[in-house]
């Protein structure tokens, strides 16, 4: 059923690709922005990954003139003073964040001091901006927050063992950078544990009181994505593939938890974090199974439809189904029931319920891979909960409270807390079955500058639609379309038109000014060394037309429509550069 009202809203512009971070300049081409300060931690400046940012930025108009890069896991007030501090002192217009959840926070809290000014407390709260702040690029190296798309931010208060939430749509990045190398670094157990942190958010926000039907379908997507990928991303570090799909999930478990909210397991586990200094998904991914007990009356359908993502084992035993049907005892009452929705209501109940076991499961394999602690014990509460009662008081104090679909109460967080604490639960070995073949192919290397000039162009791709035109067959799709179209070069400057509505051989085939004076139905601007990729059948042209790669102008359904028919040209164009000695530039 869909609710009496919802939005939807997604201001920041996300870029995913392998290799983006190391472009970072070409993508951030149009940004409004030049004096950067980067925002980053120092395990991120010894991975190198930093430093394939900056490098990514050489030769763009940004320049980094300040580097902040103390902040700590679970980013702290004194922390975001200093480095807005230094921000301002260097009359930076913009910042670009390289790290996990901590730092992507703390660089929406340093915008915010550095515009607003301190101190902290001043601001806490939701919503309180009403003016845009400096622009901010975020590039996640954790797969978990989804902080690159959400209003959120968590700072803690040390002095106060407390964790300071700040909610503002003006903290939403402009530009978001998901990039799968960035990734790749990730020791298993962070692997785990933040990713175990973007299932919590999907599946909070999918039984939470806010449903929304984007959220909705984004949340199941990310469950999906998790449930496919978060082992084999922790056992196989370097497979991009699975990176990607666990970076795809966090960003889009982001996206709907931005809307929907969460619930009990964050409410307890910013608690855990704030008293216990428990990272964030860890404590998360203790927690998540035991809300799935605690909701399972309010929220048995929605956790069966995510039990089912899980794979549902189908185990219902016929025994304990007979037993039900045979309560009733008349064979017409029997059929009835059948056919009413009381077995249907035990069997979603049955597995909703499994899921608590599913992700028990999923957590003990997570411990047989990488060793990911099963209980608050094992993940380094010492002191036999002696702060059991400050825990179950800040978690009730926690907005995430508020949108669970049972009221949270104190003897339920309590009871919650001590079983998360004293359980025993023992590794369960992951069988090759349940990973995949690792796909860690990289970016597609590509060369750069392969037209020196403009004649480069007509001498190199000016003679191949002439080698092209030569042959009746391969000419054919396009003298069949008739279409008259255009290319429009840059880097360098040219240009080349086809016409296929002309017998005259001489004309079918213009450069130069002849073809910028042709009047074309469809042109295509594009660099010169983009036309080099796809006459290699490098380029898939939709994405290159949402990257803006190729900027189409005219009639481009009839020209999308000879695309398949080129195909016998990408292998000719490599054989065509080999046959003039151009072996070198043949991809
Ligand atoms: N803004 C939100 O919507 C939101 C949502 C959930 C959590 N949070 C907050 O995010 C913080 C947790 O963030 P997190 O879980 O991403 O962890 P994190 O940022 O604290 O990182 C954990 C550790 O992993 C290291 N690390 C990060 N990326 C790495 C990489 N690619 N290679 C090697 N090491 C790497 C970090 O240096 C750090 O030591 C908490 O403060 C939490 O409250 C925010
Ligand atoms: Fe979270």
């Amino acid at each position: 059923m869909l609710p009496d009202y919802y939005q939807f809203s997604l201001p920041t512009k996300v870029k995913y690709g392998i290799g983006l971070a190391s472009r970072l300049g070409d993508e951030l081409a149009d940004f409004p922005g030049s004096r950067a300060l980067l925002v980053t931690d120092k395990v991120i400046q010894s991975t190198g990954l930093a430093k394939k940012v900056i490098e990514g930025l050489k030769g763009s108009k940004i320049e980094i003139v300040a580097t902040y890069d103390n902040v700590p896991p679970n980013s702290e007030i004194k922390v975001v003073t200093e480095a807005a501090e230094l921000g301002v002192a260097n009359k930076c217009d913009m910042l670009i964040a390289i790290g996990g959840g901590s730092v992507l926070d703390s660089a929406k809290v340093i915008n915010l001091l550095m515009v607003k000014g301190g101190p902290l407390q001043k601001h806490m709260g939701a919503q309180l901006l009403k003016e845009k702040l400096l622009p901010y690029v975020a590039i996640p190296t954790t797969a978990g927050t989804g902080s690159e798309a959400t209003q959120f931010a968590v700072i803690s208060d040390d002095a106060n063992s407390v964790k300071l939430p700040f909610a503002e749509d003006y903290f939403l990045p402009d530009v978001a950078i998901l990039d799968p190398e960035m990734t790749a670094t990730m020791p298993g157990k962070v692997t785990a544990a933040t990713g175990m942190d973007a299932l919590t958010h999907a599946i909070e926000c999918y039984v939470g009181m806010n449903p929304n039907p984007v959220s909705d379908a984004l949340a199941l997507y990310a469950i999906e994505l998790i449930v496919q990928n978060i082992l084999q991303a922790v056992a196989v570090p370097n497979d991009l593939n699975a990176r990607g799909a666990m970076l795809t999930a966090s960003f889009i478990a982001g996206v709907a938890f931005n809307h929907s909210g969460v619930g009990i397991v964050h409410g307890i586990s910013h608690a855990l974090g704030g008293v216990y200094h428990i990272p964030h998904g860890l404590a998360n991914s203790i927690i998540l199974p035991f809300s799935v007990e605690y909701n399972l009356e309010a929220s048995a359908a929605r956790y069966a439809r995510i039990a089912q993502i899980f794979g549902d084992s189908g185990f219902y035993p016929v025994k304990e189904l007979n037993q039900l049907v045979a309560r009733f005892d008349n064979f017409a009452v029997n059929q009835a029931v059948t056919q009413l929705s009381v077995v249907d209501e035990w069997l979603t109940k049955q597995r909703a319920q499994s899921l608590a076991g599913k992700l028990r499961a999923l957590n003990q394999k997570l411990n047989a891979l990488c060793g990911h602690p099963l209980s608050l014990r094992e993940a380094g509460v010492k002191d036999n909960l002696a702060k059991l009662e400050q825990v179950v008081r800040t978690a009730m104090e926690d907005g995430a409270m508020l949108n669970n679909p049972v009221p949270a109460t104190a003897e339920g967080v309590r009871a919650i807390v001590r079983e998360a604490f004293s359980q025993d639960l023992k590794p369960i070995a992951v069988s090759k079955s349940e990973l995949k073949a690792a796909r860690t192919s990289g970016a597609v290397k590509r060369l750069k500058g392969v037209f020196k000039d403009e004649a480069a162009v007509y001498d190199i791709l000016g003679n191949f639609f002439l080698k092209v035109q030569a042959d009746p067959k391969l000419f054919a799709p396009l003298k069949n379309s008739g279409l008259k179209i255009r290319f429009n070069y840059t880097l360098p400057d040219a240009a080349i038109a086809l016409d296929g509505s002309t017998d005259d051989k001489s004309k079918q085939i213009m450069t130069g000014d002849a073809a910028r004076r042709f009047e074309p139905e469809v042109e295509f601007t594009l660099q010169a060394d983009i036309a080099h990729y796809f006459w290699h059948g490098q380029v898939n042209l939709m994405q290159a037309l949402a990257r803006k790669e190729v900027i189409p102008k005219g009639n481009l359904p009839r020209a999308m429509r000879l695309l398949p028919l080129l195909e016998p040209l990408y292998e000719l164009y490599p054989n065509y550069l080999r046959s003039r000695d151009l072996a070198k530039l043949a991809l």
